[in-house]
């Protein structure tokens, strides 16, 4: 018998939907996560659900689609919005796709930390409003990147990608990680001139950098966030740009996401280079995403174990 599998959206980059749809029935959601109601009602009778990395995938999700669900399979890195112990309860395996996005991304973390030392967004700002009336030595001054102290909070296959890209910018790099003691978060962040976040949203690492931790950088630091939102205190950020206690951020995730036409608080700051969560939106690795996330489902329906499930959880369903 065909199996059904849900798409959270309607569509997805690269032909891997077209190959799901060769094996399976595929349902597609109503395209917009916020329309949860109507996503469990095309859930039923599902083996599989494919969604995206800032989908809630939660208790009532996984009843809608019934004991025939069997893998729930996340075309992002990030598995945050999964309830993975409602998915444990029900046997459900869930994946996500490691190992396909880590350059784009670290390319994207690059433009981050020069776009916010050096004020690139005022800068074009200025010149697309018609301000750049004559060259002036104190216009648009910004810091450099080069020679200066990177500090990695989480030192996964993002960061190291980051790592590697420093060493061409004569970048000293420091890392902090839950699984090496060698530096504490409070000396990575005193010693810093860059701070860029790597780490996924846990209960351990929601607010990891609060009041606390920005007064600990430098007041020449710059922040950079392309992991999840909420690993920063947004509020207490923004205070730290206007009060001084850094000197920018460059932000790809933010505590509330999508923003829609709620940016003023962002845009108001010309210390914050702001993007809308675009880390690994590259032609060829969204597609990549896409083509793994199938291929966890097909492992699964087919009954081999899944390629990459979350760390430490089981690959084929119970
Ligand atoms: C990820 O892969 O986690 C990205 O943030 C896209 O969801």
């Amino acid at each position: 018998m065909t199996k059904r599998v849900l798409i959270t959206r309607e569509r997805l980059p690269g032909g891997g939907l077209t190959r799901l749809g060769s094996r399976a029935e595929v349902v597609t959601g109503p395209g917009r996560p916020a329309e949860l109601a109507e996503l469990a009602r095309r859930a039923g009778g599902v083996s599989a659900i494919l969604a995206l990395g800032n989908d809630r995938v939660d208790a009532r999700l996984l009843d809608a689609a019934g004991p025939g669900l069997r893998v729930v399979s996340l075309a992002s890195m990030g598995y945050d919005g999964v309830d993975q112990r409602a998915a444990a309860d029900r046997g459900v395996v869930v994946t996500h796709t490691p190992g396909v996005l880590a350059e784009t991304t670290a390319d994207l973390t690059f433009a981050l930390i020069l776009a916010a030392r050096r004020r690139i967004g005022a800068a074009r700002d200025a010149l697309h409003a018609g301000s750049w009336d004559v060259f002036r030595m104190e216009d648009y001054l910004g810091l450099d990147v080069y020679g200066t102290t990177l500090g990695l909070v989480g030192y996964g296959q993002i960061a190291r990608a980051v790592a590697r890209r420093a060493a061409g910018f004569g970048m000293r790099v420091l890392h902090h990680s839950r699984s090496e003691t060698a530096l504490s978060l409070p000396q990575l962040l005193a010693e810093s001139d860059i701070v860029s976040l790597h780490v996924p949203l846990t209960q351990a690492t929601h607010h990891l950098i609060g009041p606390a931790e920005l007064r600990a950088m430098k007041p020449t630091a710059t922040l950079v966030n392309t992991s999840r939102g909420a690993v920063v205190d947004e509020a207490a950020l923004l205070r730290a740009l206007d009060d001084g206690t850094i000197h920018s951020a460059g932000l790809d995730v933010y505590e509330r996401e999508p923003r829609g036409t709620d940016v003023a608080d962002l845009l108001a700051r010309p210390g914050l280079f702001a993007l809308p969560h675009i880390g690994s939106a590259s032609e060829p690795t969204r597609a990549a995403m896409v083509d793994l996330a199938v291929d966890n489902v097909l492992d699964v329906l087919d009954g081999r174990p899944a390629r990459t499930p979350l760390p430490g959880t089981k690959a084929v369903p119970a």
